[in-house]
């Protein structure tokens, strides 16, 4: 018996063509109810949300033995379901117990409320719960969804390399690699990548739009639930881009993930999030707040509160002040023209002599997801700020080479994949977006 001649679940729970008809299906054993005589077993092959309910007469001895985690194959009929909780079940005529459970005593992942936490300490068997299967399926969709959207405005998926030289944001978090017998590989020290706006940046000066979208690395030693030491960056570049477009960009990408996550994963989002359908449609369908840098430290100024309200100019916008923030507008806001003193050295000043064209995306409950800007496009400017940022110009001989020849105006932001994520699917913390999540300390799984 082959994969082919078996049928997922998600089809036999919603497609009507298979009501009445001889099916096969094999998954793992959720749980297990009645008795030899009549026995219920809840199923999943990891392809829906909703178990599927199978029923079987007169059960053999070691199907009645049955233990959550087991893996079968059934073959039955599927039939109209009498039951609550289910409109269609398979009655069993055989089940193969293809892969029972050793030790059922110790098989973690049991019918009942598992936390968040210990669930981390088991990533191998994480996706068996209803739960992470789920947020499972909606980061797959996600991925695609994004990918989806950059494709239909014309970008060029373009990966940029792990290994590389260059410290795209220049903030010293970054993870060195060696080779096991100690030699040296590439001649020059090598790290995994942060980021990789540079190489997306040439690639950009060629094929107009692009995208990389991949694993990128920080070597963050802060325990948060935003952040991890490996995640995914979607990072596209766009040559003749103003912010005004680059925001534009950003705002239909993220509506156009929050539409595609409830059209193509609906009981997962409803299983998952705790923001109803409605809000999200809201968000959806209508544009995203927008406010200054200095508009928001003004309106945190403001606040009345003390944790909030001692913000002055200049400083960096906390996850405090973030979460303030978004909850005052009620929704995703964009901030927009921050000092050019806590900003990147290859933002482009805004002309007042104090802010760059940068924005950030903030969402309620997480705050920043994505970062972008206006890039410097002249050499000689970069230069000038790469030396008042105490940099080497002549570490970075490419990047100021693209702006020597056919330099034109463009702009690019950084889109956080797991906090994306998170926020859609209503998680706890970032840890849980990621199916092998990697934070300081210890590399579990
Ligand atoms: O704001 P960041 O550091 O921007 C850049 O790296 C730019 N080079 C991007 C660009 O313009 N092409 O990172 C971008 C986003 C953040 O907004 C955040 O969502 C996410 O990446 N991010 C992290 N997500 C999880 N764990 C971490 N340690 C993260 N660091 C950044
Ligand atoms: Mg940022």
């Amino acid at each position: 018996m082959s994969m082919h001649t078996l049928a997922r679940c998600a089809s036999l729970l919603e497609s009507p063509a298979f009501l009445d008809q001889p099916v096969q299906v094999g998954g793992w054993v959720l749980s297990v109810r009645g008795g030899p005589k009549l026995l219920f077993l809840a199923l999943t092959d990891g392809s829906a949300t909703a178990p599927l309910q199978v029923v079987m007469r007169e059960a053999s001895v070691e199907v009645a033995k049955l233990t959550t985690g087991a893996a079968v194959r059934v073959e039955g009929v599927l039939r109209a379901s009498p039951g609550r909780g289910q409109t269609v079940e398979v009655h069993a005529s055989h089940i193969e117990v293809v892969g029972r459970v050793h030790d059922p005593e110790h098989y973690p992942i049991q019918p009942k409320p598992l936390t968040d936490a210990f669930l981390r300490t088991v990533p191998h068997w994480r996706a068996r719960t209803q739960r992470m299967g789920a947020v499972a399926r909606v980061r797959h969709t996600l991925m695609e969804s994004l990918r989806g959207y950059l494709d239909a405005q014309g970008f060029v998926w373009v990966p940029t390399p792990i290994l590389t030289d260059s410290d795209a944001e220049g903030a010293g978090a970054r993870f060195s690699v060696g080779t096991e017998d100690g030699e040296a590989f590439f001649g020059d020290e090598v790290f995994l990548t942060v980021s990789g706006q540079m190489e997306a940046e040439a690639l950009c000066m060629a094929l107009g739009r692009v995208y990389t979208f991949g694993p990128t690395f920080r070597a963050e030693r802060s325990h948060t639930r935003r952040h991890l030491a490996e995640f995914w960056m979607l990072e596209p570049e766009m040559a003749w881009a103003t912010l005004d477009d680059l925001i534009g960009v950003t705002e239909g990408l993220i509506q156009h993930a929050i539409r595609e996550s409830w059209a193509k994963r609906p009981s997962e989002m409803a299983l998952l999030s705790a923001v109803p359908e409605a809000t999200w449609l809201h968000w959806a369908e209508h544009p995203f707040a927008r406010m200054t840098y200095t508009e928001a430290v003004t309106a945190c100024q403001g606040s009345g509160d003390d944790a909030i309200d001692r913000v002055v100019w200049g400083d960096d916008l906390s996850s405090v002040h973030e979460a303030w923030l978004v909850e005052q507008v009620g929704g995703p806001l964009v901030v927009t023209h921050y000092p050019q003193g806590i900003k990147a050295f290859y933002m482009k000043p805004s002309g007042d002599g104090k802010t760059v064209l940068a924005m950030d995306v903030l969402l309620p409950e997480w705050g920043e997801v994505a970062g972008g800007s206006v890039r410097e496009e002249d050499s000689e400017a970069l230069e000038a700020r790469m030396r008042a940022c105490e940099m080497d110009p002549a570490l970075y001989p490419a990047y100021l080479d693209l702006r020597r020849a056919g330099s034109v105006p463009h702009a690019g932001f950084g889109l956080g994949f797991e906090r994306l994520l998170a926020w859609l699917a209503g998680l706890e913390s970032v840890k849980d977006a990621s199916l092998y999540p990697r934070v300081s300390g210890k590399l579990a799984g």
